[in-house]
């Protein structure tokens, strides 16, 4: 465990992160937007390996949402590319470190070489005990909750009535714990993500781009969480 870890507490169980601000950092460097995205999918990986050394369980990126299938296609095909290419290379290293990959979000619609390359991801790791690591890939939101509703009804097995806690049960995120902190980076917004998970979690935004987002300011984010009130509703 990291020095500073030991000293920040109480640390939340799930992190939530919003990574923005790739193509801003591409652009004022006068690069393509897609090297902003290659140097956001390095310092994932690199934040990754440092939110491990945190006796943290859960994280999940937004790396994907459903609406940013609307930007040009060049741009969602980099992107998706990106995503393999760091499949394929590092997959290997998050197994060793006994993570454990879960896709939040939908398949249908996603390159089959994509949709091969999370397949392999989820069920090398699916036996892995350690922090359990969230790609929400291809996600919305709204989309999951409509999601979670239809699988509902399709299942033989469902409750005639449901309450919260059997309906988060369809969600994407399962069995997974609620958002305890989310951060976003370079916006100030929760653009559709984790909607129903996020009901009550913390929210740090910062004007830092992704690819700048470095071990420093995860610390920061997780100071200000340990400083939080957290009433749920309560007093
Ligand atoms: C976030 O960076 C990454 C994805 C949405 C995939 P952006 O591409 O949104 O970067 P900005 O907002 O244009 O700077
Ligand atoms: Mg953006």
């Amino acid at each position: 465990m990291s020095l500073t870890a030991e000293k920040i507490s109480p640390l939340p169980t799930h992190i939530a992160i919003v990574p923005d601000g790739n193509g801003r950092w591409a652009e004022k460097r006068g690069l393509p937007r897609l090297n902003g995205h290659r140097e956001g999918v390095l310092n994932m990986l690199r934040m990754i390996q440092y939110i491990n050394e945190y006796p943290i369980k859960y994280v999940t990126f937004y790396g994907f949402s459903t609406e940013n299938r609307n930007r040009p296609e060049p741009e969602v095909k980099g992107l998706f590319k990106l995503v393999e290419h760091f499949v394929d290379e590092q997959l290997g290293k998050i197994h060793e470190k006994n993570i454990k990959i879960r896709h939040i979000g939908r398949m249908s619609g996603l390159p089959e070489s994509l949709q091969n390359a999370i397949t392999k991801a989820v069920s090398l790791t699916a036996n892995n005990t350690g922090m359990n690591l969230g790609i929400a890939w291809n996600y919305g939101g709204r989309a999951e909750i409509v999601d979670a509703i239809n699988k509902w009804a399709a299942d033989p097995n469902r409750p005639q009535t449901l309450d919260e806690k059997s309906f988060a049960s369809y969600l994407y995120t399962g069995d997974m714990p609620e958002v305890d902190l989310l951060i976003r980076t370079a916006e100030k917004r929760l653009s559709n993500f984790l909607l129903w998970q996020s009901a009550y979690s913390e929210i740090y935004f910062t004007d830092v781009l992704w690819p700048d987002f470095d071990k420093a300011e995860i610390d920061k984010a997780l100071t200000e969480y340990s400083k939080r009130n957290r009433r749920f509703g309560g007093l």
